[in-house]
């Protein structure tokens, strides 16, 4: 039996190269080894955006596009919608009950988030809660492994909390979970930010046009001493050579070009070109897929529904034996 996968996305905005790199390379790997499910957010979404359901909606068409433009091929992996099944929300419910509101309000990556959207004591309340709803989203799918970020690991804890806590209280329904951090580098935004973010706007989106790609490659940091193309010029936080060390597959050149560029006499415009051309090679043929794809909401549509439905005959299962360990389980 393979084991049981559970990774997504808050459906905000289109997914960029942090996305392709730090996730999504890792999802089409695992595909083939697990029984894989991929959330698509969108009731996590709202925690943040109630008063934008357009924007979550129209993102949660261009988070499948993306899926299915970089190769998630939904007949190995279950692409599914949160909100369409109700079963996750009453699960949510009931471990709503195991947790302390001082253990939520501990966790680091909700207070780092609650500081940066500047929240303070107006956080909407399922906001705080949402580390909870991730709990039952993973253990809604008796999901073992779950791919994640270093940012989420706050998230996996306070899953394993809850299946201790559950299984103590009720009975043994629930095994613990592991997180894996893929060991993937980290794109840098274009402006030299340690993340790439929608709401740092500084992302090179997987459907961005070449025009864009050049554009924001032109824009990229790189080193403010280096003046003239003679100068000596800086490699360490020089965020072309950053991306040239993750994308350009010819690490021999990219070494030489490191030390001519650290000897002076190789301008960025050079070294900008080179990595255009690369990018290009890998975003062409995704947006390619992205547009042809584009022309036939309808078929999204369909593999959406389907998924969601397979999804949600597992996440059934668990509830009956949730609802059976808690003595929910009246007209049986
Ligand atoms: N919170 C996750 C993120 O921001 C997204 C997410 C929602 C998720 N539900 C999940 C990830 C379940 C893994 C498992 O990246």
């Amino acid at each position: 039996m393979k084991e049981t996968i559970l990774t997504g996305d808050r459906p905000t905005g289109r997914l960029h190269l942090g996305h392709y790199i730090g996730s999504l390379q890792n999802r089409l790997k695992m595909q083939d080894e697990y029984r894989q499910f991929i959330m698509i957010a969108d009731a996590q979404a709202l925690t943040d955006n109630a008063d934008n359901p357009e924007k979550i909606r129209q993102a949660v068409f261009d988070v499948a596009l993306d899926y299915l433009a970089v190769g998630i091929d939904p007949q190995k992996s279950t692409i599914l919608i949160q909100s369409q099944i109700p079963e996750l929300a009453e699960l949510f419910g009931y471990f709503m009950n195991l947790v302390s509101l001082a253990r939520v309000e501990q966790n680091p990556t909700v207070k780092t988030e609650i500081k940066q959207k500047k929240f303070g004591r107006g956080v909407p309340a399922g906001f705080v809660m949402y580390p909870v709803s991730q709990a039952a989203d993973i253990l809604g799918f008796k999901a073992t492994v779950v791919p994640v970020g270093e940012d989420q690991l706050p998230m996996i804890e306070q899953t394993n909390d809850i299946v201790d806590r559950f299984n103590a209280v009720y009975g043994n329904v629930f095994d613990r979970v592991k997180a894996v951090v893929p060991k993937n580098a980290r794109v840098p935004g274009i402006d030299g930010g340690a993340k790439m973010g929608k709401s740092l706007g500084n992302a090179i989106y997987l459907s961005d046009s070449p025009k864009e790609i050049s554009e924001k490659v032109m824009m990229m940091y790189t080193d403010p001493e280096h003046l003239k193309v003679g100068d000596p010029g800086h490699v360490k936080g020089n965020v072309v050579f950053t991306y040239l060390d993750i994308f350009d597959s010819d690490k021999e050149e990219v070494e030489k070009l490191k030390k001519q560029y650290k000897k002076g006499g190789l301008g960025d415009v050079v070294l900008k070109k080179r990595l255009i051309g690369i990018l290009e090679n890998i975003i062409g043929p995704i947006r390619a897929r992205r547009e042809e794809l584009a022309r036939n909401p309808n078929k999204i549509k369909e593999i959406l529904e389907n998924g969601t439905l397979a999804a949600r005959e597992k996440v059934q299962e668990t509830l009956e034996e949730v609802r059976r360990a808690m003595k929910l389980n009246y007209f049986e």
